[in-house]
């Protein structure tokens, strides 16, 4: 009997014939009562499952591997193996060889390679969604409740022996410490590749659409149910709020006029609540799409702009399509609002980030004769990645002015006294810090960074290690390969006990940075499959014909 088939198939095939299962084929036994799939045996995307009371089975179904864990490469996985370069040496080519990328961003072979990047990034994130943090296992509740954020990987088994499995110690070291000896700020690290903060505020607002932690449900769960690029920090992430953000005239949002210039309503002029604290001034408590936009003066600035944004987009469809009615011209230009948000995030944003010299483009019609699922669901670890505080300067320099976090956080009037421009002048200029490498991270902000470990724990997220090698990378041998800095390495054994018993989030921050670069390897190699499939992927719910269309108005748009 050939197990090829789904492991529990085959199991209802077999009880359908009436046979029994040979138990000394399909099962493989070990000793002693631990639960098998705490040691993570299948590699290579192959899934754990258990069978009696002590004995285990993977799943190597399509992962181009077969054998008792998974290990055993079929035929063209081998030859695959050969002729792919490491993910190292893709970076060095793509960020390196100017002539060679100057004549590729000139041909078709942009298009080609832009198509690849595309596909080979996208390939690592399951599509539909597999886990989410409830379940260990395959399930149709996680593929069809949507306020759940998914998984990548299943959480670590309840009863294993250790909190990661079965390596490291059986207390994961106090949080609390670990982000004082490896995360807090000595001093500024600016990021080498010249980030600045309106990069910072940008990554910050963009994200935080499909980031929104449904804290009243629990770790696990999402207020942002459309899982991608839908605009909904712009337009709010529900209709009774979108309605009250909106003019009901010509498409347009509600707005105020401040020194001549727009800026968002307050709260009581459009009835939207947001999270301000009491002691902020009603004139003050502005009316942002997303509930927790008033934190930053960063965020109201993008907030501000958008708004402008997406008013400006209404002047211009009236003007060419007088007959259209107020619901027309706001759905058209919300789409276009999304369409110029992923341009602008891959073409600039992620162009920026990557430091690729293969000049990126964003045309929906790239993937239109591959197979790609133009669908998405946001990730627990995508969530976690994405908590790049250490990018927070040590204070904010606007006109000459230097701003502590004390007068800068839920501070509108920062905006208003300033202006657009004075901000946008401003965060341009200042430098942003470096996300990889340890010790940067501000002490107003380090609380977040001790949250999110906790946070990590509470829903099981599976070690460091587990993670690199679902990315296709070599798991670390040791704190020192992982660092190169023998003192952090020291402390991280004390600490942790064993490299395979790090956690995810320190993993990716700890981790040596590549050189000249904003973060490490893993920051790259995980995020990038995320963040391309979330923004290419999340855009389903708009007919892409449209949206293809939207596109290019929205491209003549912005050259305007
Ligand atoms: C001074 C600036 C910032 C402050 C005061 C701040 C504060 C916070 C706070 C209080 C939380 C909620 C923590 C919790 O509930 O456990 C949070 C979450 C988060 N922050 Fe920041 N943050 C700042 C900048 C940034 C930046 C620049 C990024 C970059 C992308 C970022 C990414 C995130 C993410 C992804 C979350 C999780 C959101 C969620 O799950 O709802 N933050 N931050
Ligand atoms: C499969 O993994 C288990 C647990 O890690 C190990 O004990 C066993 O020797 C492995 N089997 C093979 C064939 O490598
Ligand atoms: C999703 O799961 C949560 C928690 O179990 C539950 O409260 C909610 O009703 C579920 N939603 C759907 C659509 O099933
Ligand atoms: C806004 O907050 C007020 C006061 O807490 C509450 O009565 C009202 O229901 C809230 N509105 C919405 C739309 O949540
Ligand atoms: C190709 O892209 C790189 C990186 O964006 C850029 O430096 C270079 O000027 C581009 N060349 C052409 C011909 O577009
Ligand atoms: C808010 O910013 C303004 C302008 O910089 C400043 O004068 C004011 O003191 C700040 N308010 C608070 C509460 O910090």
């Amino acid at each position: 009997m050939k197990v090829s088939c789904i492991v529990q198939t085959c199991t209802l095939l077999l009880l359908l014939h009436g046979q029994t299962i040979p138990a000394e084929k399909v099962k493989t036994v070990l000793k002693g009562s631990v639960n098998p799939c705490c040691y993570y045996p299948c590699q290579h995307m192959g899934i754990c499952l258990r069978y009696g009371m002590d004995s285990y089975e993977c799943d190597c179904t399509r992962t181009g591997y077969y054998g008792e864990n998974c290990t055993i490469p079929e035929f063209w996985t081998r030859v695959r193996q050969h002729l792919k370069p490491s993910p190292n040496a893709i970076h060095y080519i793509l960020t390196h060889f100017h002539w060679l990328w100057n004549i590729i961003n000139s041909t078709r072979l942009r298009d080609w390679l832009m198509r690849i990047v595309l596909t080979a990034r996208s390939d690592l994130i399951p599509s539909p969604p597999t886990y989410n943090s409830k379940y260990g296992y395959l399930n149709w509740e996680s593929y069809y409740n949507t306020t759940y954020y998914t998984r990548i990987l299943p959480p670590v088994p309840e009863d294993c022996p250790t909190p990661m499995g079965t390596k490291g110690k059986t207390e994961l070291p106090d949080p609390k410490l670990l982000v004082q000896k490896f995360m807090l700020r000595d001093h500024f690290k600016p990021d080498p590749q010249g980030s600045n903060l309106m990069f910072a505020f940008f990554a910050q607002h963009f994200t935080h659409q499909f980031f929104k932690t449904h804290n009243r449900m629990g770790l696990a769960f999402t207020k942002a149910l459309g899982h991608g690029v839908d605009a909904g920090h712009i337009y709010g992430d529900n209709l009774p709020r979108q309605l009250n953000l909106r003019l009901h005239k010509d498409g347009k949002l509600k707005y105020q006029l401040l020194n001549g210039e727009m800026y968002p309503p307050t709260e009581a002029m459009a009835k939207v609540n947001m999270s301000y604290p009491p002691t902020v001034a009603p004139e003050n408590r502005l009316a942002i799409g997303q509930e927790v936009f008033g934190l930053l003066p960063g965020l109201s600035l993008y907030a501000t702009l958008w708004l402008r944004e997406h008013n400006r987009i209404c002047d211009i469809l009236l003007e060419e399509h007088p007959t259209w009615d107020d619901e027309q011209l706001f759905q058209t230009a919300r789409l276009i609002v999304i369409g110029e948000t992923i341009r602008i995030v891959i073409e600039d944003y992620v162009q920026h980030l990557s430091g690729y010299l293969l000049q990126l483009k964003f045309d929906p019609e790239l993937l239109f004769s591959s197979q790609f699922q133009y669908q998405n669901r946001i990730a627990v670890e995508f969530n976690h990645l994405y908590h790049w505080h250490p990018l927070m300067p040590d204070s904010f320099h606007i006109d000459g002015d230097e701003i502590p976090y004390s007068q800068f956080i839920f501070n509108t009037s920062i905006l208003i006294h300033y202006g657009v421009e004075k901000l946008v002048e401003a965060f341009a200029l200042q430098r942003a810090g470096q996300i990889g490498g340890g010790k940067n991270i501000h002490p107003v902000i380090i609380g977040v960074t001790e949250s999110v470990i906790r946070e990590s724990r509470e829903l099981r997220v599976q070690p460091f290690n587990q993670y690199r090698k679902r990315f296709n990378l070599e798991p670390y041998t040791s704190f020192y390969d992982l660092t190169e800095n023998e003192e952090t390495a020291r402390e991280l054994e004390e600490l942790y006990g064993d490299i395979d018993a790090l956690e995810f989030y320190p993993g990716l921050l700890l981790e040596k940075p590549r050189s000249g670069s904003i973060f490490g390897q893993s920051m790259v190699e995980m995020g990038a499959p995320f963040s391309l499939k979330a923004w290419i992927g999340g855009v389903s719910s708009v007919n892409l014909n449209a949206l293809n269309k939207i596109i290019k108005i929205s491209n003549e748009i912005i050259r305007r």
